[in-house]
């Protein structure tokens, strides 16, 4: 391990994060009802340019009114490329409510474009008075971004989570894709005449996950577009999660508890967890570094494996 060691990520849930537009304020009490950890009002991509302003309105009206429980609640606000992102934020920070915890940066592309928002919001929290510090979470989903994501990651310490954007990822990269995650047809490997499908987020997804736990973020997989696709979803999380993402976007309500269900360890592997801790608190007591457990070789790194599970298990029981 290098001399400096790994800083935890924020210990609060983001198996699923729930998005909805902020111009359709019908969604909000259903959001907020809904079982997703985190809730993302969108003032970006799915709001159309000439309700922008009508949309600013109904969220910050809103993160006051609506009773959001424990969920983390975020805005994504309009990317640093458009006219949108200054009012966004200026209206957001003076006007809103201090249950809003966080802003989503979409399009980060440098440290610079956070240091932006950071500047300002710090300027506006300063002004206003605000004693709770808004928090920070960006996407990815540029070439740009993913090749400066590490100093993306650590640009502000407001920041504690990073999204893979696919779909805008896809376009910047120049993917001939217009799917939004998933399995993609053109992208397969031939043996002995059958194909099979590879990963084709799995660079992307991979280098946000090593640039969030170099910097203790929360790594996360963004949309799957076709929700009507239940299987392709689980499959994709089930990926992500693998890799070390700790949950996924709900662009839908039927996608939440595919989310919540695969970014949930199960009762076998919490179960397994502890048993392999026991394991090693046995051998440890014995002298050794090393023991047997069902068959395998457990050890030291074993440990801190475990105790990934049991955390995030403690964290669902509260
Ligand atoms: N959050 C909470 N509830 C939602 C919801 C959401 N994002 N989207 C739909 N619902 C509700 C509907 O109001 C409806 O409720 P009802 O049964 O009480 O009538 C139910 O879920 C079924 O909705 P459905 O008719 O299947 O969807 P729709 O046609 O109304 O909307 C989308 C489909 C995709 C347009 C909508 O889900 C949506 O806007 N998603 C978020 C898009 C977004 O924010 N994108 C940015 C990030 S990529
Ligand atoms: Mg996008």
């Amino acid at each position: 391990m290098s001399f400096r060691t790994q800083p935890l990520p924020p210990a609060r849930l983001n198996r699923c994060q729930l998005f909805g537009p902020g111009s359709r304020p019908a969604l909000f009490a259903k959001m907020a009802a809904s079982a997703a950890d985190v809730i993302n009002l969108d003032l970006e991509d799915s709001v159309a340019p000439a309700d922008k302003a009508q949309a600013r309105g109904n969220i910050i009206r809103a993160i006051d009114d609506v009773d959001w429980g424990t969920r983390t609640l975020s805005v994504r606000i309009n990317g640093l490329d458009t006219p949108f992102w200054y009012r966004d934020v200026v209206d957001l920070v003076e006007q809103a409510g201090d249950r809003l915890d966080q802003i989503m940066i979409p399009k980060a592309g440098c440290a610079a474009d956070i240091y932006a928002v950071d500047a300002l919001v710090s300027a506006i929290e300063s002004a206003m008075g605000r004693t709770r510090r808004l928090a920070f979470e960006v996407i990815i989903e540029s070439a740009a971004g993913v090749c400066h994501v590490e100093e993306i990651a650590a640009s502000s310490d407001r920041m504690q989570a990073i999204s893979l954007g696919a779909a805008d990822f896809a376009a910047s990269m120049g993917m001939a894709t217009t799917g939004i995650g998933g399995t993609q047809e053109n992208y397969y490997m031939l043996r002995e005449g059958q194909k099979y499908w590879p990963d084709p987020w799995h660079w992307a997804q991979t280098a946000i996950v090593a640039a969030c736990r170099t910097h203790g973020l929360l790594p996360v997989d963004g949309p799957f577009g076709d929700f009507s696709d239940t299987a392709g979803f689980i499959a994709q999380a089930r990926r992500s999660a693998t890799l070390g993402m700790v949950g996924k976007w709900a662009i839908h309500p039927s996608q939440i508890a595919l989310a919540n269900q695969v970014f949930s360890p199960d009762e076998a592997a919490v179960t397994e967890a502890r048993e392999i801790l026991s394991a090693m608190e046995k051998a440890k007591a014995e002298g050794a570094g090393a023991t047997v457990y069902k068959g395998r070789l457990v050890d030291i790194a074993s440990i801190k494996q475990a105790e990934v599970i049991v955390r995030q298990a403690e964290l669902i029981s509260g």
